[in-house]
């Protein structure tokens, strides 16, 4: 099969728990970014940004993650918060995944805007399989917290919309869902009588 083809339907996500090994380098990091950064984008406003967490500060992060839980509930158990922080430590390379949306552009509207940051996402899921890696986006509600969007230092315009969690994953992957092409693909005719 054409290698583009193989590598987008090898892709498949694999849960932070489930990924173990080495930490990515910043070389293997570039060629995500470069990847990312060649996804279409109208206009050229660069809206997606990645920010890998340097692995000696993941600790730092868990207790982000468990700041960012008490908000959400300030009544949060030990236990609640002991599984926020290890979902800061799960996998061995996480990456902040911030969209920089400008919603006053006069040309680009913002969906445009969350296009390109989608497309970038996928082509640094690719890399991953040209990498020999698994990973999977995740968010949830702490994505919106003041204490992460704090830590990651975001602007008004700036959304973190999850993480890339990336690690190495030895066993076979779920079988993937994919949707029935007829879903996704349908062909336009001209309208009766015009
Ligand atoms: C922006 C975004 C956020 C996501 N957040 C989560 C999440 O918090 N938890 C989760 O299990 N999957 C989440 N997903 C879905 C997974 O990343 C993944 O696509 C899904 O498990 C299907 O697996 P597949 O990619 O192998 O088809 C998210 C996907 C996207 C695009």
């Amino acid at each position: 099969m054409n290698p583009i083809l193989t590598a987008i339907h090898a892709r498949r996500s694999v849960s932070p728990r489930r990924l173990t090994g080495r930490a990515l380098s910043i070389e293997e990091l570039t060629t995500l970014a470069e990847a990312a950064a060649a996804a279409p984008d109208h206009g050229n406003l660069g809206p997606l940004h990645l920010i890998a967490v340097a692995p000696e500060d993941r600790a730092a992060l868990a207790e982000v993650f468990a700041r960012a839980a008490l908000e959400a509930d300030p009544a949060a158990s030990a236990e609640d918060l002991g599984r926020a922080r290890d979902r800061a430590l799960a996998a061995p390379t996480l990456i902040a995944i911030v969209a920089r949306i400008d919603d006053r552009h006069p040309a680009v509207p913002a969906s445009e805007q969350w296009i390109s940051v989608g497309a970038g996402l996928q082509n640094a899921l690719l890399v991953l399989e040209t990498l020999g890696c698994r990973g999977r986006i995740v968010s949830g509600r702490r994505v919106a917290s003041q204490a992460l969007r704090s830590a990651f230092g975001l602007t008004e315009a700036e959304h973190l919309a999850g993480f890339i969690a990336i690690g190495a994953f030895e066993g076979d992957p779920k079988p993937a869902r994919r949707r029935a092409t007829e879903s996704v693909l349908s062909i336009w005719r001209r309208p009766e009588g015009r």
